[in-house]
């Protein structure tokens, strides 16, 4: 079953035509990254599969069902993500969850049940903090956190949903090298508790869309690349998909060795960004068959 199915979708604002029939499928577990040229419409895409900006036509399926409007099935983290100044790092990261499984009034009339069901949460927002690497600073209030401590809280507040999808919009860009180095070994780690799932008849817990500018980093954190483009044969009608192929798979020990993004980056930067280089795209869109080919490549499941 592929968590996110995105089917024939296009979108125009007014006059403007944004996407063009894109078709896209993604399976349990994989870190898809999505490029394209600024103003391609790869945010207009995210906002058709968070649900709250429906595509003109076509459909976007998460988990099988037909997205019509925002529910916790799809996260999404934004380049500015705002948390809530007032509440610590772990109550920011459980407030979800006590937002989806409480009403007021059940807080006000079940209090000891509410208490009991508060401390779960806390708990659960412990765990998810591990994940991030911020157990440590798990009592601190945003205005106490650094720009990449806070993108932490943010991550671990949309994932302690479970949501089938977690979309992340340029997700470290406001971030200064260093801190963007530790956010993206952060989703290695991810992707690893992903590998260590498929490899014990699990569910892989982690299916990310991540919109990057930067294309070492793409290659680095995903294990699929999609590009998004005007620049094909019907580009008057939008953007569509003109790159879909396996990204190198890292391992959060593994070097970060940039010669090995050299050749697909030179793919990309033609196949893509370039408005004139003349390319075939079907040759480009293979990641599924290629997948076939060498299962073990990637983390699809589908
Ligand atoms: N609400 C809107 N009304 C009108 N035009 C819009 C709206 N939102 C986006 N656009 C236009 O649609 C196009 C796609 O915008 P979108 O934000 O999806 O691109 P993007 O690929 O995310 O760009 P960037 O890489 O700069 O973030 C742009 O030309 C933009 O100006
Ligand atoms: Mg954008």
């Amino acid at each position: 079953m592929a968590n996110l199915e995105i089917v024939d979708v296009s979108h125009a604002y007014g006059p403007k035509k944004v996407l063009n029939n894109v078709n896209l499928r993604v399976g349990a577990g994989q870190v898809v990254a999505l490029v394209g040229p600024s103003g391609c419409g790869k945010s207009t895409l995210l906002r058709a599969i968070l649900g709250t900006h429906p595509p003109q036509s076509g459909q976007v399926l998460v988990g099988e069902k037909v997205v019509d409007g925002p529910t916790r099935d799809v996260g999404i983290v934004y380049q500015h993500y705002s948390l809530y100044e007032f509440l610590t790092a772990r109550q920011n990261v459980a407030f979800g969850l006590m937002l989806d499984q409480t009403s007021l009034p059940f807080r006000v009339f079940n209090y000891f049940a509410w208490r009991k069901l508060r401390k779960q949460h806390l708990e659960q927002a412990d765990e998810f903090l591990k994940k991030v690497g911020l157990y440590a600073a798990r009592d601190q209030y945003p205005s106490e956190m650094s720009g990449g401590m806070r993108q932490r809280v943010a991550i671990a507040q949309a994932l302690i949903m479970q949501p089938s999808v977690l979309l992340l919009d340029e997700p470290f860009g406001a971030l200064d090298e260093a801190t963007r180095e530790e956010l993206q070994l952060m989703l290695l780690q991810l992707y690893a508790e992903n590998v260590r799932a498929r490899s014990e008849n699990r569910v892989p817990p982690y299916t990310v869309v991540i919109v990057t500018h930067e294309l070492n980093e793409a290659l680095f954190v995903s294990d699929r690349v999609v590009g998004l483009s005007q620049y094909h044969a019907d580009g008057a009608n939008g953007a569509t998909i003109v790159y879909d192929r396996p990204a190198p798979i890292f391992t959060p020990d593994d070097e970060k060795d940039l010669s090995r993004f050299v050749e697909q980056k030179e793919e990309l930067i033609q196949c893509v960004f370039s408005p004139t280089v003349q390319k075939d795209h079907l040759n480009y869109i293979t990641f599924w068959k290629e997948h076939e080919k060498h299962p073990t490549t990637s983390g699809a499941d589908v």
